[in-house]
């Protein structure tokens, strides 16, 4: 098989790739998405598909009353797109188990979709969760023909051993650091060996943080080089497939689609409205072409793109809303959330050759980087107590190459509580 990508920023040689395609995918909620219009659904799609990205998980959950409606507008939106995939990924915890006879009535009425994805000729299906119905899935599989890649992750992969021979492959949802080390691919190396050589799909998320009491959720996980750590590992441990966490869960801040007004869950405005994420996508080109090609000398940069990511509130311009680092119901020790979400600018720059960065917070001294390789290169800048609008700029042979601007890093926090989401921006 020959790929070429030929997009706006990234030019990927011809190359020749193993017999089995890689993927990447999105978990896309379908309850947050209840109320977008066929239309709406598709420019999701099309955006995806732009960012490289192959197709979405649909999660749903066996409560949702828009479930059937939303899936057959997915479906249809997914044919009209082309060359996008979808698959089911049946959410056991939001909504409660879901029944044997409804999973195997779902996969059969979807399957027969172009636009569902088929792996080893059968129609992948996947979960969240779902450790209590583990022996339900022989039957699911005779029933549906289906290729089953479950996200057993609450069991560990010592006891998801046991079980793997009810499956054809294993999906984690660990995509989290612990603490302030970065997310290693410890866990990863771990799931692959209790799969014993069926298909690892890998997890890979920009960013954690929750506030919804509601749900009894309130926390944060380190996420300051998640988005560039993580792709980096995808890119060397070269899993089966990978899934990114998510392109529209608005209540955990880690999607990195549009923001839909009407699909944020009830006490998420405050955190996610004005926190755009959207050109967190403008690097997927370069890591998935990566990922993809297993060759970065492969991967030419042909337009110079800046990439921004910071938390507008300064970590003591407010209450910290209770918010813990880490997830104690999880079993892992509360930490203070600032020492997880500092007060720093992050910054990818790719750029065609090596470059001089530039960034600025308000009118405060400009600090000026060095980008010495041409390819990927990231920095951090600390907030050092400034507040004002961002600029940014690329500079190379005493000209300006990119330009961009972000918002204002501001004590004005909203109901009074430091937004530990992050905004994105971009030239
Ligand atoms: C899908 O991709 C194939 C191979 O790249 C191409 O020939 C075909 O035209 C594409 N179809 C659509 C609908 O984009
Ligand atoms: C995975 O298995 C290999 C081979 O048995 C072993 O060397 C390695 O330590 C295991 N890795 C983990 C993280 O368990
Ligand atoms: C995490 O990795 C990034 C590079 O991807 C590095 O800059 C940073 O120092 C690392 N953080 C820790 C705590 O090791
Ligand atoms: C939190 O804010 C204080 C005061 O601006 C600052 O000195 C400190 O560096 C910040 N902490 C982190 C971890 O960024
Ligand atoms: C910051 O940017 C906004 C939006 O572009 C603009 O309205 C505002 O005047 C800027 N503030 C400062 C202090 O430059």
């Amino acid at each position: 098989m020959i790929l070429l990508f030929l997009l706006s920023y990234v030019f990927v040689f011809n190359v020749a790739v193993a017999a089995m395609p890689k993927y990447v995918f999105a978990h896309y909620i379908v309850g947050n998405a209840a109320k977008l219009t066929p239309d709406q659904l598709q420019s999701d799609m099309e955006l995806a598909k732009q960012a490289f990205i192959d197709g979405f998980a649909l999660n749903i959950a066996q409560q949702d009353p828009s479930t059937d409606a939303v899936l057959q507008n997915a479906y249809a939106a997914a044919e009209r797109v082309g060359n996008f995939s979808l698959f089911l990924s049946f959410d056991y915890l939001s909504g409660g188990p879901w029944p044997v006879d409804r999973v195997i009535d779902t996969i059969n009425r979807y399957k027969t979709s172009p636009a569902q994805l088929y792996y080893e000729r059968k129609p992948l299906v996947s979960t969240f969760e779902g450790v209590g119905n583990v022996d339900d899935w022989p039957r699911i599989r005779e029933g549906t023909g289906c290729f089953a890649m479950p996200d057993w992750t609450s069991l560990g992969p010592e006891r998801f051993a046991n079980v793997r021979d009810n499956v054809d492959g294993f999906f984690s949802w660990d995509a989290w650091p612990v603490g302030k080390a970065n997310k290693s691919i410890h866990n990863d190396q771990e799931w692959v060996n209790a799969t014993a050589g069926k298909p690892y799909m890998m997890p890979v998320s920009p960013w954690f943080y929750t506030n919804l009491p509601q749900w009894n959720k309130n926390w944060l996980w380190e996420g300051a080089h998640l988005w560039t750590h993580r792709w980096e590992e995808v890119y060397h441990f070269q899993p089966d497939i990978v899934q990114i966490i998510s392109w529209n869960d608005y209540g955990e801040s880690h999607y990195i689609g549009p923001i839909y007004p009407d699909g944020i869950p009830q006490g998420a405005e405050r955190y996610v409205q004005g926190n755009p994420h959207d050109p967190w996508r403008k690097l997927l080109p370069y890591y998935i072409a990566s990922y993809k090609t297993a060759s970065k000398a492969r991967i030419r940069v042909t337009r110079d793109t800046l990439v921004f990511w910071y938390r507008l509130n300064p970590n003591d311009s407010g209450s910290n809303g209770e918010t813990t680092g880490n997830c104690p119901q999880q079993g892992q020790p509360a930490m203070d959330p600032r020492l997880l979400a500092e007060d720093k600018i992050y910054i990818a720059a790719l750029v065609k050759e090596p470059s001089i960065v530039l960034a600025q917070i308000g009118a405060g001294p400009v600090t000026e980087l060095f980008a010495s390789r041409s390819g990927m290169n990231t920095f951090e800048v600390p907030f050092g107590g400034q507040t004002g609008n961002t600029t940014f700029a690329i500079l190379r042979d005493d000209r300006e190459v990119a330009y961009a601007t972000g918002p204002a890093i501001t004590k004005q926090c909203v109901d009074g509580k430091v937004n530990w989401n992050a905004v994105v921006g971009s030239n």
